[in-house]
């Protein structure tokens, strides 16, 4: 690890203010500067992280702008319009790729070195924007991805079948959004495949349980924004965890959102796929041994991106 790191987050929302305070509480760098085109509340929200430092973590957090995206390790993309009740992340397309302009122009004056944390919706697209955009390395563009869906499909795995989550290797990959599918050929629990689960297992998860968990982790945000207007607490916690990786080296397998070149002829668009992600970004794309059925829905999940992408005015 570096001896002194350096993460930007642009916009302080509910996420980018979240993932702010995310960072302070496990200590992820050195440095972290909030930035916000209001200005008042990305200095609010230092001044009240600030006065935390001592119970939580050392670390230099001050409001900035785009100059201060200099030197960063990390740039975390999280502004732009948010899903509102009944709306689909695809819904923001238009709004938030104009907000990605004006940003992505302004950052690449000081900072075309980083990597850069897309969480912005429709998250796979705007990764895919930000690439086009850019003449950042792919490698160096990544998209929060399906990790959070894949978090949430484990946590609700866990309550089925109540063991630690932790302990449940499962990915959500495709679209972070109504595309995304569960791989279940791949989930394995201590290794014991759930598709060779003996029905009196306890890992064992009748289609019935499966069809459940798969709608309620695709559909997850949708039931919280009704109630509480947004997420944030779980997506902060995904952009730490990538930020983690990255910053440690640790070559983690992350289902994050990476560019396609020909992914089992996929091509030209980005999805959460389990990548391994370290000090330079995406290292690697895990080939994953897919069923014809999972490869189908992948397909269709980049299809349905790439029929969006195509209609965007760049
Ligand atoms: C969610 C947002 C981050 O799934 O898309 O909660």
């Amino acid at each position: 690890m570096k001896n002194h790191t350096k993460i930007v987050v642009i916009g302080s929302g509910a996420v980018g203010s979240t993932f702010a305070y995310t960072v302070l509480l496990k200590g992820l760098a050195n440095e972290l500067v909030i930035i916000d085109k209001n200005r008042d509340k990305a200095e609010g929200d230092a001044l009240d992280l600030n006065h935390g430092l001592l119970l939580a973590q050392p670390m230099k957090i001050y409001a900035g702008d785009y100059s201060d995206c200099k030197d960063a390790d990390i740039i975390v993309i999280t502004a732009g319009a948010a899903q509102k009740p009944g709306e689909t992340r695809l819904d923001l397309l238009q709004r938030n790729v104009s907000i990605y302009h004006q940003i992505l122009s302004e950052v690449t004056k000081f900072n075309q070195d980083a990597i850069f944390l897309i969480a912005t919706n429709p998250v796979d697209i705007l990764t895919y924007i930000s690439i086009k955009l850019t003449n950042i390395p792919k490698e160096r563009i990544i998209g929060s991805g399906t990790l959070l869906d894949s978090a949430r499909f484990r946590y609700l795995i866990s309550e089925k079948i109540k063991i630690d989550p932790r302990s449940i290797h499962g990915m959500i990959i495709g679209e972070h959004g109504d595309t995304e599918l569960a791989a279940w050929s791949l989930l394995n629990i201590a290794g014991i495949n759930q598709v060779k689960a003996d029905t009196t297992s306890r890992c064992y998860l009748s289609p019935e349980d499966k069809e459940e968990i798969y709608q309620q982790t695709k559909n997850a945000a949708y039931q919280i924004i009704e109630k509480k207007g947004s997420t944030y607490y779980a997506i902060a916690l995904s952009l730490a965890r990538i930020c983690e990786a990255i910053l440690h080296d640790q070559k983690s397998i992350l289902p994050v959102s990476t560019y396609l070149e020909n992914y089992k002829g996929i091509r030209d668009v980005c999805l959460g796929i389990p990548s391994i992600v370290g000090k330079n970004g995406v290292e690697e794309i895990l080939d994953l041994p897919l069923t014809s059925e999972e490869e189908e829905k992948l397909l269709h999940s980049a299809q349905q991106l790439g029929n969006f992408i195509r209609q965007i005015q760049l």
